[in-house]
């Protein structure tokens, strides 16, 4: 087990956006949490990955492999957060002042890990990889939809995450893009036996991966 939520909730106010969800990723496995527009998809996400977090409750628990991420302050949080966690969003969310090149290399300067020139030349193998070999020194705005994209996902896997979270990675891409970038996430997945974890509408997507975690009313719909 990589990952393992138990009895997580959230709410704002009076409205229970989530109630007492379980929910585990195992190693080397796509999953897709689905669900209507509201149903607190985003919210759990940003739970599972510590971007957020639930409600107190004695009962909860958040663990990645032995470690309780309930545990961690802050600051520890966003250290194993960069050292183990990669994220994708729907709106790529690159930094525009940035080439292709520095938005992919940005995280693995921050995890003092490797020195510099290890990371930009493994910043520029993944670029190559994701056929972006003529991009590395565009900045966001001189790039397509699709290329900007795989600029965030060679950003996400910069520094090896065991897990990777992706919300609505393919909602602003046509038919074609959106597909080869889920070939993608599943030729990744092979390759490196990194999890995913995907927020999509997208019912390929859903019917491909490994499991589908089904969110209605504030709780899993099995
Ligand atoms: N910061 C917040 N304050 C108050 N309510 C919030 C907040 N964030 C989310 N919500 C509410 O929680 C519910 C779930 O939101 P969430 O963004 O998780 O839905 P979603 O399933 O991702 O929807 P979509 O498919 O439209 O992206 C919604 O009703 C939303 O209005
Ligand atoms: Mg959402």
């Amino acid at each position: 087990m990589l990952l393992s939520a138990r009895k997580i909730s959230k709410h704002y106010g009076a409205i229970q956006v989530l109630n007492k969800i379980d929910v585990d990723v195992y190693e080397n496995e796509i999953v897709s949490i689905v669900g209507p527009s509201g149903a607190g998809k985003t919210t759990l996400l940003h739970l599972l990955s510590t971007l957020d977090r639930p409600n107190v409750d004695p009962d909860s628990s958040l663990f990645f492999k032995s470690t309780n991420l309930f545990d961690l302050k802050d600051t520890q949080l966003s250290k194993f957060r960069n050292q183990n966690m990669g994220f994708i969003f729907q709106f790529h969310e690159l930094l525009p002042e940035f080439t292709a090149l520095e938005n992919v290399c940005i995280p693995g300067w921050l995890a003092p890990k490797h020195a510099n020139n290890i990371i930009e030349n493994k910043a520029m193998d993944l670029l190559k990889r994701l056929g972006l070999e003529d991009r590395l020194n565009h900045k966001p705005l001189a790039m397509s939809g699709g290329e900007q994209q795989r600029v965030a996902v060679a950003r996400a896997l910069i520094n090896d995450p065991k897990i990777i979270f992706a919300d609505e990675p393919s909602g602003n891409l046509d038919t074609e893009n959106a597909k080869q970038l889920h070939d993608l996430f599943f030729e990744l997945q092979k390759q490196r036996g990194c999890s995913f974890v995907i927020v999509t509408h997208n019912q390929e997507l859903a019917k491909r991966s490994n499991r589908i975690v089904r969110l209605k009313d504030g709780k899993i719909d099995s």
